[in-house]
């Protein structure tokens, strides 16, 4: 039932409130904008302009539940990544940690063509989407395991790099600086931060580092679908979009100790490769934007 006018203008700020608490109506009852129509606003503004869904408190609960389901996963196959292991010992292994808890192991089917595993094995100078095999790792690899877990329908994506025995320096170089640049971008985000920020900081301490920074891969908002907007380059960009409550994405920069250039196998149209052949590494969280900053939900 609507107001009539007259109950509207009678009804004053400082009266007594209409349900009886005896505080002031503007103390108790009065209406204001809540947090979740502010929150409605920002979710269709975000929509709109640029493709962002910005998560409720509902889908939030269910990426975070994914995402550390996918870095539990990880961790264990990090722990098992030893010489003589195959990369496909690894797979097994992935897929079984999925089944038991009652998740998809999201790159298995994936793309076009659909990727043949569960799990993303890149060895040396691979930089992403390695293919796992039957060859047995050796001392003197290092390789990034990517994981990423579909668990009641939200996706949680991240990965982590394995020394196998004692790596050459060059190695040792590129993957202290990818956690780095994925570390030091992290720190920076809060609402209001703009994309571009991100890239600024991992050129910048890649350089520092005589490294290079791949940009025909990016991270990528995640959590109710594998990839969604927005991209979230790691090279210097301009992408001037303010980080919002709500938000998540993934951050994983890969780094290269020579040429940036990726070259994706013609044969298998997945297996990126630096063009010189020298090593490249790479460390990757899912990360949520909330009110005061950020959680690393790939804990
Ligand atoms: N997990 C990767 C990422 O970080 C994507 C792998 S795509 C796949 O975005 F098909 F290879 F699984
Ligand atoms: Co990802
Ligand atoms: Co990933």
């Amino acid at each position: 039932m609507a107001f009539t006018l007259r109950e509207c203008i009678m009804i004053s700020r400082n009266d007594p409130c209409w349900c009886g608490s005896g505080e002031k109506w503007k103390k108790c009852h009065y209406p204001k904008e809540s947090a979740q129509a502010s929150n409605v606003n920002l979710a269709l503004q975000y929509k709109k302009q640029y493709g962002i869904l910005i998560k409720t408190p509902e889908q939030i609960e269910g990426i975070r539940n994914a995402s550390k389901l996918a870095a539990s996963i990880l961790r264990e196959a990090c722990n098992i990544a030893k010489e003589g292991v195959t990369t496909n010992q690894i797979n097994d292994l992935v897929v079984k940690l999925h089944k038991e808890a009652g998740a998809i192991p999201a790159p298995l089917g994936y793309g076009h063509p659909p990727f043949p595993k569960a799990t993303c094995t890149s060895l040396n100078e691979v930089i992403c989407h390695g293919i796992p095999n039957d060859s047995p790792l050796k001392a003197g690899d290092f390789l990034n395991i990517d994981v990423t877990a579909i668990l009641k329908g939200y996706y949680g994506d991240c990965s982590a790099m394995v020394a196998i025995g004692k790596i050459e320096p060059e190695k040792q170089r590129v993957m202290e600086t990818s956690y780095e640049c994925l570390m030091r971008s992290i720190a920076i985000l809060k609402p209001g931060v703009f994309i571009y920020e991100i890239g600024d900081i991992i050129e910048a301490y890649a350089a520092s580092q005589n490294c290079s920074v791949v940009d025909q891969f990016v991270g990528h908002g995640v959590g109710v679908k594998f990839h969604e907007a927005p991209q979230i380059p790691h090279h210097a960009n301009s992408i001037n979009i303010p980080l919002a409550p709500g938000m998540t994405f993934t951050i994983e920069p890969m780094i290269n100790a020579g040429t940036r250039k990726a070259i994706i196998d013609p044969i298998d149209k997945w297996t990126a490769r630096t063009a010189d052949g020298r090593p490249s590494a790479q460390w990757e969280h899912t990360i949520l934007i909330t009110e005061s900053g950020h959680e690393i939900l790939t804990l």
